[in-house]
C-alpha cells in the first residue's frame, strides 16, 4: 500500500545521471571533477563554528517552533535592508516563518495552498520549465495539475505567466517563480515580478518567489518579490504581502547547505496556516543553528567575500570558454548553462573523455506541449570548486565541447 502519486514522478536528476554514467569509466588517469550538484563549497565565516559551540545545553531542548524573537527580527531587518523596502513591510511576528532549508518549505507550500478543487475544477500549479525538481513533486503530491511554462532563450529564461489563458490562471492555486533561476541563472526584473504578483491577486492564486540565489550575482543585486509587493497597492485585507510567499536560504548566501536554515516571508494569514502545517509535519531548526542564523543574516562581509569568489571563477571560466556553447555570465546563481546540442551525449563525453561530471539539462525539464524539452540542448555546470579546479574544469569543458 502506498501513495501512487509517487509513481508518477520521474526519477530525480542525480539518479538519472548515475544511470547514464554508471556503465562508463571516467577518463583514465584524470582527477574527477564533479560539477553536477549545486552544493556550495566555499568556507563559511569563522564566527559560525564559534556560535554553534557556544550553546551546548541548547542541543538538549526542543527548539521553539518558529524561531527565537532575535532570529525573526534579524530576518525582517535583512529583508528591509536588502530590498530597500519599508521596515513595516515584513513584521517579525506576523510575516516570518523559519524553515529548515527552503527545499522542504517549497514542497510544503503546495500542500498549504492547493485546495481539493478551485471553482469546481482540478487546481493547477504553475512552474517554469526547466525547473527545480521539488516543484513538480510538490504539485503532484498536493493533487494538482502541473502546468509547465517555457523558460527559454525566447522568454529571457524566465516563464511568462501573463501569457497563459484565463482558463488556466483561474484554476491556478500556486505559482513557482525562481529568480535568479536554477539552472539558467536568469533574473526576473521588477516589472516581471510586479506583473506576476498582480496576476496572482487578479486570479486568486499564491505566488511563490524562490530567491535562494539572490545574493550570488556579478554587478547589480537582483530585484526581489518584496520590492514588487512594496511597489503595488496592498492586496486582500490590506496586507501588502497578500498572495505572496518569498523563500530565502542561508545555503547559497553563506555557503552553509548543511546548516539547513532558511525562511519564508509572506501574507500574514498564509504564514499563520503554514506554521500550523509545520507543527504537524515540519522539521525544526535546532536552537544553536537559530543563534548562528541570526548572526549570518546580520552580516554582509562574508556574503560579499563569497560573491567575490564566484565572480573570479566566472571570469576565469568564461575567459577559457571564450563564448563556446554560448557561455556567458548569468544575472545570478553559480551555474554555467551551456548550449551543447544534445545534453546526455555531452555529459557522457565529458565523463568518458575528461572525467568531468555535469548534469544534462534534459533531466531538469519536461517535454512541453510543443514536443520540445527546453533543457535538452543544455548542460548545467556548478562552479562550486576552488579557482584552480574551476580553471582545470573549464579547460576540459572547452577541449571536449569545442575542441
Ligand atoms: C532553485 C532552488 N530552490 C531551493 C533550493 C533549496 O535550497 P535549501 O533547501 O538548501 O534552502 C535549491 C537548492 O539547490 C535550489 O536550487
Amino acid at each position: 500500500m502506498h501513495n501512487d502519486a509517487l509513481d508518477r514522478l520521474t526519477d530525480y536528476p542525480f539518479d538519472r545521471l548515475r544511470a547514464l554514467l554508471g556503465p562508463h569509466a571516467p577518463a583514465a588517469g584524470r582527477r574527477e571533477i564533479h560539477m553536477q550538484i549545486g552544493e556550495p563549497r566555499h568556507a563559511p565565516p569563522d564566527f559560525l563554528a564559534a556560535i554553534l559551540a557556544r550553546y551546548p545545553a541548547d542541543w538538549g531542548k526542543y527548539p521553539p517552533a518558529n524561531g527565537t524573537p532575535e532570529l525573526r527580527a534579524a530576518i525582517a531587518a535583512w529583508c528591509a535592508r536588502r530590498f530597500a523596502v519599508p521596515a513595516s513591510l515584513v513584521e517579525p511576528e506576523r510575516h516570518v516563518a523559519l524553515v529548515a532549508g527552503t527545499r522542504e518549505a517549497l514542497f510544503m507550500a503546495a500542500l498549504l495552498t492547493v485546495p481539493r478543487q478551485k471553482r469546481g475544477r482540478r487546481p493547477v500549479v504553475l512552474m517554469p520549465n526547466p525547473f527545480y525538481q521539488v516543484y513538480a513533486g510538490a504539485a503532484a503530491l498536493a493533487g494538482a495539475e502541473a502546468v509547465l511554462v517555457p523558460a527559454t532563450a525566447a522568454t529571457g529564461f524566465q516563464p511568462d505567466f501573463t501569457s497563459l489563458p484565463d482558463d488556466v490562471l483561474d484554476r491556478a492555486a500556486f505559482a513557482y517563480l525562481n529568480s535568479p533561476s536554477n539552472p539558467q541563472g536568469a533574473v526576473a526584473d521588477l516589472a516581471r515580478l510586479e506583473a506576476a504578483l498582480t496576476l496572482a491577486r487578479r486570479h486568486d492564486f499564491v505566488l511563490g518567489a524562490d530567491e535562494c540565489y539572490s545574493e550570488i550575482y556579478t554587478a547589480a543585486p537582483p530585484a526581489g518579490a518584496l520590492e514588487a509587493a512594496a511597489a503595488l497597492p496592498a492586496g486582500a485585507e490590506g496586507d501588502r504581502l497578500a498572495n505572496l510567499l518569498v523563500f530565502h536560504s542561508l545555503s547559497k548566501r553563506s555557503s552553509v547547505p548543511g546548516l539547513r536554515s532558511g525562511f519564508v516571508v509572506g501574507e500574514a494569514a498564509l504564514i499563520r496556516r503554514f506554521l500550523r502545517l509545520r507543527q504537524y509535519g515540519g522539521a525544526q531548526v535546532p536552537l544553536p543553528v537559530m543563534h548562528a542564523s541570526a548572526a549570518l543574516w546580520g552580516d554582509e562581509v562574508h556574503v560579499e567575500a563569497n560573491r567575490g569568489l564566484y565572480r573570479a571563477k566566472f571570469a576565469a571560466a568564461l575567459g577559457i570558454l571564450d563564448g563556446a556553447c554560448g557561455a556567458a555570465r548569468p544575472g545570478g546563481a553559480f551555474y554555467l548553462w551551456l548550449d551543447v546540442g544534445d545534453s546526455e551525449d555531452a555529459a557522457l563525453r565529458l565523463w568518458r573523455d575528461a572525467a568531468v561530471r555535469v548534469l544534462p539539462g534534459a533531466y531538469l525539464a519536461r517535454t512541453g506541449a510543443d514536443g520540445v524539452n527546453p533543457g535538452a540542448r543544455y548542460i548545467r555546470c556548478a562552479l562550486i570548486h576552488d579557482l584552480e579546479t574551476t580553471v582545470e574544469a573549464a579547460t576540459r569543458l572547452r577541449a571536449v565541447l569545442a575542441g
